[in-house]
């Protein structure tokens, strides 16, 4: 009964396949497929964009994606935080490699989307919005733009003392 109360929420954000401007509602296997209410319900929720923390999912293993279709593809983890200061009266963006690279390979970004030097990038939340840069995945296949709060993330304060302490390493 609780888990019924607890799942309410987040079924409700789900239109169903035959009017969800998605599906055909004319065709026939609409009820073979299982809503997508129903097969995301079982893995950690998010507030936005198709409602599922897909970090938490990969990270608490409730999902095990295939890493590479071929055995010689050599699969690199990077854990480095990069940051964006540039952000005026808004918090301070840090960009993690760790969970882009659980996902992704180095090549989807570099240096396609992104330089690798250190402020090599020259862009704005303009050319985000416009779908470039971050925008390339954020909104389209990663949590969508209006989660401003997970990429500035950073006060003004915390982001010094990382810079002091980068500085001084
Ligand atoms: C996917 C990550 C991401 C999200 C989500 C995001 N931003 Fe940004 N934002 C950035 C980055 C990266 C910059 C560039 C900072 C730099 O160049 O130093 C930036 C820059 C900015 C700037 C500085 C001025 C400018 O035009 O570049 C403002 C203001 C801003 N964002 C507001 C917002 C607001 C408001 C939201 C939510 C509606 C938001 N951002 C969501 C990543 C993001
Ligand atoms: C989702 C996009 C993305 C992926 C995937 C990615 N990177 Fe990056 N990388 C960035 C961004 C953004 C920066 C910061 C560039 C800037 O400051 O303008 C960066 C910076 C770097 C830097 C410079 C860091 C520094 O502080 O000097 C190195 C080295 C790097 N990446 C290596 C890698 C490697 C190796 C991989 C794969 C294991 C990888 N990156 C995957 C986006 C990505
Ligand atoms: C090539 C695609 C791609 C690009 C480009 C990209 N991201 Fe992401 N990002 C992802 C994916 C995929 C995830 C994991 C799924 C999700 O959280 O929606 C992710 C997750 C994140 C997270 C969440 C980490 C967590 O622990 O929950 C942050 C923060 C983030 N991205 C910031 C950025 C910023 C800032 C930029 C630009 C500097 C950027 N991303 C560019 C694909 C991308």
């Amino acid at each position: 009964m609780l888990l019924f109360f607890l799942a309410v929420p987040v079924f409700s954000e789900w239109k169903p396949m035959e009017n969800d401007s998605v599906h055909d509602p004319e065709a026939p296997a609409l009820s073979l497929l299982q809503s997508p209410s129903e097969a995301l319900s079982v893995l950690p929720p998010d507030k936005s964009g198709n409602k599922v923390n897909w970090v938490e999912a990969l990270r608490q293993g409730h999902i095990n994606p295939r890493t590479n279709l071929f055995p010689e593809t050599k699969i690199e983890v990077l854990d480095l935080d990069n940051y964006f200061s540039n952000t005026g009266s808004m918090k301070v963006v840090r960009f993690p490699h760790l969970p882009h690279t659980e996902w992704l390979d180095c090549s989807n970004c570099h240096d396609k989307i992104f330089k690798k030097g250190r402020g090599s990038n020259e862009f704005g939340m303009f050319s985000i919005l416009k779908g470039d840069f971050c925008g390339q995945c954020h909104g389209a296949v990663a949590f969508p733009l209006t989660e401003c709060g997970r990429c500035h993330s950073l006060t003004r304060d915390e982001y010094k003392k990382i810079n002091q302490a980068e500085l001084t390493q």
